[in-house]
C-alpha cells in the first residue's frame, strides 16, 4: 500500500508554490487592489466576485463560497484527489513526492523509489508510443487505409487529435523495430502490455494493423490502448491487459478529454464503446465517457460523481443493456445523495451512441438525454416485473425486494419519495410492513440548517487574524496558556498559535492544511473568508485586544467556579491562594 505523504512535504509544497500563478495557468486574473480577481470558474457570474490573495496564498469566491490553497484548487479545477493533486503541484516545481512508510525497512524504501521511478518511465514510454501510432497516420505505407477508416467513420482531423487516435499497420514488429532498443526495454514493454513475449527470443507488437485509441488517465497520461481492426477481423477491438499502471476498473475512457473540453463539467453520459465516446464528441456531446469493460465499477461510480452531480448511463435496450444499467444502478446507490442524480437511456434496437447521433445530430441526441429515465422510475420497472403486483402476497413480497435498495441509499429526499410511492402506489400489500418501512428509513429530523453568522467574538477575531496574518504571533508572551479556558474555539486558537511559534514563516495556506477535511478545517475556512474589516496595521493591536478579553473572560470564569467550589465543597489551600489573587488582581 501506498504510504501517506508526510507532513513536512505539504509545508514545503506550500511554501514553493505560488496561487496566483498557479490559478493564472487556467484562469486569466486581473489585478486588483492587493489580491487578483476573475470570473469564478466553479459557477456562473457576469461579474467577478472569484479573489486570489497571494499573501495567504488562498482563493475564495464571495459568489458560490468555493475557497481553498493551491492543493484545493487543482482538487477542484482539475478534479483530482488529494494524492493526485499533491504529486501534479509537486512536478510543477520538479519537486518529488516522497511516501511515508512507518514500518518499512530502508530496503522496502528503495524499493518503494524504484517503484515509484519505474511509473514514471513507464508513463513516459507509453506517451511516446502513443505519439508513434499518432504519426503513422501520416507516414505509414498503407497510411490511407486508417485515414479512409476514420473518415468513413465521420471522424474530422480535430477530434482525431483531440482523442490521440493513431494507426499501427498489420506488422509483427511495427512497434517494437523503434522502441525494442535493448533487452530491458522489451521488459518493460512487455510489462506494459505492448508487446507478447512468444516462445522465440524477440517479443512482438500487441496491437498490429489497428486504429488505437490511447486510454489516459485523469491526469491525461497513457496509460493503455484500445485498438479496433480495420475489417472484419477479431477481436473486433483489442485492449490492453490489466498492468503495474492500467487498472481498467479504476479508469474511464474519455473523462481527460471531457475535463479537458468543459471547464465546467456538469453532468457526463456513460456509454459502452470507444467508438461512441468519440463520435459523441464530434457531434458536440463532448461530455461521455465509456467504461471500460461490460460493468460499470464502483470506483467508477465514485470518480464520476467527485466531477459531475449528473450522470446519464446510456445503454442497449436489449437484455444485456438493461442488466449493465442494473448493476451500475446497485453499485452507485451508496453514492446518490440529495443534489445528485442517476438516470438511464435506452436505445432502440440495433442503435448505440454513434449511430443514433450520427443520423439524429446533436439537438435530438440531448434531447434523448434530457429525457433520460430516472433512478427512481428504473428500479420501480424492474422490481414489479419481478412479482405479480395484483395479488396481495406480490405486494408483500414487492416491499421485500425493494428493501436491500432502500438500504444502500442514504438519507435523502429521493429515498424519501420511493418510500411514498411506494406506499401511495401499493397500498393494501401490507400497511404494517410499510408502516415498518416507513420507520425504519425515516430520513433524520430536518438538519439543522440555521446557518449561525460569524459573530465577533474575541476567539473568532483572534482565529482570523492569526489566519491572515500568522506572524502577529510573536506579541503573545511565551508563557501565556490559554488551553484551561473553556470557551468554544479556544482549543483551535491554541493549536494554532502553537503551529505558528513552530514556524515563523508558515502562511495561511499552509495553516489550513493542517486541518484538511476535519470540522475545523471548515472553521477555519469560514473565518478566513470572513470580512472583520481590521487592516494589516492594525492587525497585531486588535490581536492582542482579542487575546487580552479571553483572558479576562478567563479570570472572570475561573472566579466564579472558585466561588462556586467554595459555597458547595469548599477549596483546597491553593484554590483559596488561587482565589485570592484572581479576586485582588
Ligand atoms: P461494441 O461491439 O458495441 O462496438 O463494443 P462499438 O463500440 O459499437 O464499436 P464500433 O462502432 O463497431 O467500432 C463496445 C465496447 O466493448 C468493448 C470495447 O470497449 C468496445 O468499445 N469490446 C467490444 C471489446 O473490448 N472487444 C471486442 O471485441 C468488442
Ligand atoms: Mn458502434
Amino acid at each position: 500500500m501506498a504510504g501517506l505523504i508526510p507532513r513536512q512535504f505539504i509545508d514545503d509544497l506550500l511554501a514553493r508554490a505560488d496561487i496566483v500563478e498557479l490559478v493564472e495557468s487556467r484562469v486569466p486574473l486581473k489585478k486588483a487592489g492587493k489580491n487578483y480577481q476573475a470570473c469564478c470558474p466553479f459557477h456562473t457570474e457576469k461579474s467577478p466576485s472569484f479573489t486570489v490573495s497571494q499573501d495567504k496564498q488562498f482563493y475564495h469566491c464571495f459568489g458560490c463560497g468555493e475557497h481553498g490553497n493551491a492543493i484545493s484548487f487543482l482538487m477542484e479545477f482539475d478534479r483530482l484527489d488529494f494524492p493526485d493533486a499533491v504529486d501534479e503541484l509537486a512536478s510543477h516545481y520538479n519537486m518529488e513526492v516522497p511516501k511515508e512508510q512507518n514500518n518499512q525497512s530502508p530496503a522496502q524504501q528503495r524499493q518503494q523509489q524504484i517503484a515509484y521511478q519505474q511509473k514514471q518511465d513507464d508513463y513516459e514510454l507509453m506517451g511516446q508510443i502513443s505519439q508513434f501510432y499518432q504519426q503513422q497516420l501520416k507516414v505509414a505505407e498503407d497510411k490511407s487505409t486508417a485515414v479512409d477508416y476514420l473518415k468513413g467513420r465521420g471522424l474530422s482531423g480535430e477530434i482525431v487529435k483531440r482523442f490521440g487516435i493513431g494507426y499501427i499497420s498489420d506488422v509483427w514488429d511495427g512497434m517494437m523495430k523503434v522502441f525494442g532498443r535493448n533487452p530491458q526495454m522489451n521488459q518493460q514493454l512487455v510489462d506494459l502490455g505492448m508487446a507478447i513475449q512468444g516462445d522465440k527470443n524477440r517479443p512482438y507488437d500487441r496491437f498490429r494493423g489497428r486504429i488505437q485509441f490511447p486510454i489516459r488517465d485523469k491526469r491525461g497520461r497513457v496509460i493503455g490502448f484500445g485498438g479496433r481492426v480495420l475489417s472484419d477481423g477479431t477481436p473486433k477491438y483489442l485492449n490492453s491487459p490489466e498492468t503495474r499502471i492500467y487498472h481498467k476498473g479504476q479508469e474511464l475512457y474519455g473523462l481527460y478529454e471531457a475535463k479537458q473540453a468543459n471547464k465546467k463539467l456538469t453532468r457526463l453520459v456513460v456509454v459502452e464503446g470507444y467508438m461512441d465516446v468519440v463520435a459523441l464528441a464530434q457531434h458536440g456531446v463532448d461530455y461521455a465517457v465509456a467504461s471500460l469493460g461490460t460493468a460499470t465499477t464502483p470506483e467508477q461510480l465514485q470518480t464520476l460523481f467527485r466531477t459531475v452531480r449528473e450522470v446519464i448511463c446510456c445503454y442497449d435496450g436489449d437484455r444485456a443493456g438493461r442488466d449493465a444499467a442494473w448493476r451500475a444502478m446497485d453499485n452507485a446507490l451508496p453514492l446518490i445523495q440529495d443534489g445528485f442524480s442517476l438516470r438511464f437511456v435506452f436505445l432502440p434496437d440495433g442503435e448505440d451512441p454513434d449511430s443514433l447521433i450520427r443520423k439524429q445530430g446533436q439537438q435530438a441526441f440531448e434531447a434523448i438525454l434530457d429525457n433520460a429515465k430516472p433512478l427512481s422510475e428504473f428500479l420501480f420497472e424492474h422490481l414489479t416485473q419481478q412479482v405479480d403486483i395484483k395479488s396481495l402476497e406480490g405486494k408483500a413480497g414487492l416491499i421485500e425486494l425493494f428493501q436491500p435498495y432502500l438500504n444502500k441509499l442514504p438519507a435523502s429526499v429521493l429515498k424519501d419519495g420511493i418510500l411514498t410511492s411506494l406506499a401511495n402506489r401499493f397500498v393494501g400489500g401490507s400497511e404494517k410492513q410499510l408502516a415498518e418501512l416507513h420507520k425504519r428509513h425515516a430520513s433524520p429530523a430536518q438538519k439543522q440548517s440555521a446557518k449561525q453568522k460569524n459573530k465577533v467574538t474575541p476567539v473568532r477575531l483572534a482565529i482570523a487574524l492569526l489566519l491572515e496574518y500568522p506572524h502577529i504571533v510573536q506579541v503573545l508572551p511565551d508563557d501565556m496558556v490559554l488551553q484551561e479556558l473553556d470557551m468554544p474555539g479556544v482549543s483551535l486558537l491554541n493549536q494554532l498559535v502553537t503551529l505558528c511559534k513552530s514556524n515563523l514563516q508558515v502562511n495561511s495556506a499552509q495553516l489550513l492544511e493542517h486541518f484538511r477535511d476535519t470540522e475545523q478545517g471548515k472553521q477555519l475556512a469560514k473565518l478566513m473568508c470572513w470580512q472583520h474589516h481590521v487592516e494589516a496595521d492594525a492587525a497585531e493591536n486588535v490581536f492582542l485586544d482579542s487575546i487580552e478579553k479571553l483572558l479576562n473572560n478567563f479570570v472572570e470564569q475561573r472566579t466564579e467556579f472558585l466561588l462556586q467550589q467554595e459555597r458547595n465543597v469548599g477549596l483546597n489551600k491553593t484554590e483559596k491562594l488561587e482565589l485570592h489573587a484572581l479576586l485582588c488582581s
